[in-house]
C-alpha cells in the first residue's frame, strides 16, 4: 500500500516539473531525443531502480544438443500485456520462460536465454543483443523490450520493433513497415516458405530452399515497396535470420550433419512462438566464424546486395556500404550517437560502457573502434 502510494506520487513528478507527456514514462523505454532535464525527470520514477550498463555474462560451459523443450521451460499463452514482436527466436523464448514471459529483458538475459535455447554462440549473441541495445535500450535501467505493445500507459513504446534499423524490410514473415504491420506475423509472406521448399527441396527447407526464399522475399520487396532499405545493418540481419532457422531451428543438429528443416517446425516458432515437441538446440555453438561462412554463403548464392529502392523496380546497389560485421559495429556506434544529442553526464558515461562492451562482444581487434563520446 505504502509503496504503490509512493508510486503514484513518483509518477505525478513529471507533471510537477512541467513534463506531463512522461508521466509514466516505463523504465524498459529508451532514453533517446529528451533532453537533460526530461531525462532528469523520468529517471525520478524509476526509484533508483537503475543498475546502469553490466559486463557480459559467461558463456554457458556445457553446449551439448540437449531438450529444451522441457518440464521447466513449458509454453504458456500470452497474458495481456506480455510483449512480443518482430524476433521468432525470442518471442518463442519468452513463451518458454526462457526469458521473461512479459517480454521486459536486460542484455545478460537475452544473451544467456539464446545459448540456453538455441546454442547460439556467446561472442554472436553478445554482438546481435548489443547491435538491438544500442538503439532500442534503456541505457539507465539497463531494460529493453523485445518488442512493444503500441502503447503503454499512453507512451508509444517501441523495443525491437522500431524500424529503419535492425527491423527492417524483406523479412520473411513480417510485412515491410512500408507496407502494413513490421512485427506480426503474416501468413501471405510465410508462404514464400512453402513455395521455395517446393521448388528446390522437395518440400523440406534445405539451405537451396533458404537461399530462394530469401530471394523471393527480396525481389518481392523491391517490386512492391517504393521506399524498400535494404542497407547495413538491415542487410547482413535478413541474411544472418535466413541462416539462423537453417542453423537453430532444425533440433538436435550437429555442425556437419545438417538435417533439412521442415515448415511446420519454422511456423511453430514464427507464427506460435512455440518450440516443436521434443526440440533439442543444436549441438554446439552457432558462432563466428561459422555465422559469418553461412551468411556469407547465402550472400553469394543468392546474389544479394546491399541498397535500397528509389521508386518500385529501381533498386540501386550502394557500393559504399561494406556489408560487414565491423560495418555494422561502426554504423551502429555512430547511430546511437545520434540518437543521444544532449545526454545527462550520467547517460552518457552509461552509453560510452556499452559501447565499449560492444566493441568487445565484435571479436575483431582489425576493425577500427569509434569513440564518438571520447574514450
Ligand atoms: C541475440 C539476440 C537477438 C536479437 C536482439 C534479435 C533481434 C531480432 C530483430 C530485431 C529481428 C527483426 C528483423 C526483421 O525481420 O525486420 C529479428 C528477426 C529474426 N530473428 Fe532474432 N534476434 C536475436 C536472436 C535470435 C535467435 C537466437 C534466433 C534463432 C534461434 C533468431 C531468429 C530470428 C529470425 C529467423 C528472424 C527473421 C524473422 C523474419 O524475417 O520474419 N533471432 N531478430
Ligand atoms: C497490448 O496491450 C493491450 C492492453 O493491455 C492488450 O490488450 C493487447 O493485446 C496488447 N497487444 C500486443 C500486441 O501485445
Ligand atoms: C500480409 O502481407 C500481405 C503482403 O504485403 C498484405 O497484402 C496483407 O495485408 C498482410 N496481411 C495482414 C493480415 O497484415
Ligand atoms: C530475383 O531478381 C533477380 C534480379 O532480377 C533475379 O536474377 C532472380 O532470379 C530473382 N529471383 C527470384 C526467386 O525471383
Ligand atoms: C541427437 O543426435 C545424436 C548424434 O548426432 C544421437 O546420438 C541422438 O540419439 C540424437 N538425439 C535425438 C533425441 O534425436
Ligand atoms: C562454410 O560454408 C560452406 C557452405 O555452406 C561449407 O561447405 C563449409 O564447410 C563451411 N566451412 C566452415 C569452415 O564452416
Ligand atoms: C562514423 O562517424 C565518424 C565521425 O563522424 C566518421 O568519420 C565515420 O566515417 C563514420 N563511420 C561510419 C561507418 O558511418
Amino acid at each position: 500500500m505504502k509503496s504503490q502510494i509512493i508510486a503514484t506520487l513518483a509518477a505525478l513528478i513529471p507533471y510537477a516539473l512541467g513534463f506531463p507527456h512522461l508521466a509514466n514514462f516505463p523504465e524498459y523505454r529508451s532514453l533517446a531525443g529528451l533532453s537533460q532535464e526530461e531525462v532528469r525527470a523520468v529517471t525520478r520514477q524509476f526509484g533508483g531502480n537503475m543498475p546502469g550498463p553490466q559486463p557480459l555474462p559467461p558463456p554457458i560451459t556445457d553446449t551439448s544438443g540437449k531438450l529444451v523443450n522441457d518440464a521447466a521451460h513449458p509454453f504458456k499463452p500470452l497474458r495481456p500485456n506480455d510483449i512480443r514482436g518482430p524476433c521468432p527466436g525470442l518471442n518463442t523464448l519468452a513463451s518458454h520462460g526462457y526469458i521473461p514471459r512479459n517480454g521486459v529483458v536486460t542484455p545478460a538475459q537475452i544473451i544467456t536465454a539464446v545459448q540456453e535455447g538455441y546454442n547460439l554462440g556467446h561472442q554472436f549473441a553478445s554482438f546481435l543483443c548489443y547491435t538491438a541495445f544500442l538503439t532500442d535500450g534503456n541505457h539507465l535501467t539497463n531494460l529493453m523490450t523485445i518488442g512493444a505493445n503500441t502503447t503503454t500507459h499512453g507512451q508509444p513504446t517501441t523495443g525491437l520493433n522500431t524500424h529503419g534499423h535492425f527491423e527492417g524490410d524483406a523479412s520473411m514473415s513480417r510485412d515491410d513497415a512500408f507496407l502494413g504491420n513490421n512485427f506480426n506475423f503474416n501468413e501471405t509472406l510465410f508462404d514464400a516458405f512453402q513455395v521455395a521448399a517446393d521448388a528446390v527441396g522437395g518440400g523440406l527447407l534445405t539451405f537451396d530452399a533458404i537461399v530462394l526464399n530469401r530471394q523471393i522475399r527480396i525481389n518481392d520487396s523491391i517490386a512492391r515497396n517504393p521506399q524498400f532499405a535494404f542497407e547495413t545493418p538491415r542487410f547482413l540481419g535478413a541474411i544472418a535470420e535466413s541462416a539462423f532457422i537453417f542453423a537453430m531451428f532444425v533440433s538436435n543438429q550437429t555442425v556437419d550433419n545438417q538435417t533439412p528443416l521442415t515448415i511446420d517446425a519454422v511456423r511453430h516458432f514464427f507464427d506460435f512462438h512455440q518450440l516443436p515437441d521434443g526440440f533439442h538446440r543444436r549441438q554446439g555453438p552457432f558462432d563466428f566464424p561459422l555465422v559469418e561462412n553461412l551468411t556469407f554463403s547465402i550472400v553469394d548464392m543468392a546474389g544479394a546486395k546491399p541498397g535500397s529502392n528509389n521508386g518500385v523496380n529501381n533498386y540501386i546497389v550502394n557500393p559504399q556500404d561494406l556489408g560487414t560485421f565491423c560495418y555494422v559495429y561502426q554504423k551502429q556506434v555512430n547511430f546511437t550517437a545520434t540518437l543521444y544529442p544532449d545526454p545527462t553526464p550520467e547517460l552518457r558515461a552509461a552509453i560510452k560502457q556499452n559501447m565499449l562492451t560492444y566493441y568487445q562482444a565484435l571479436g575483431d581487434s582489425t576493425c577500427t573502434q569509434y569513440f564518438p563520446f571520447g574514450q
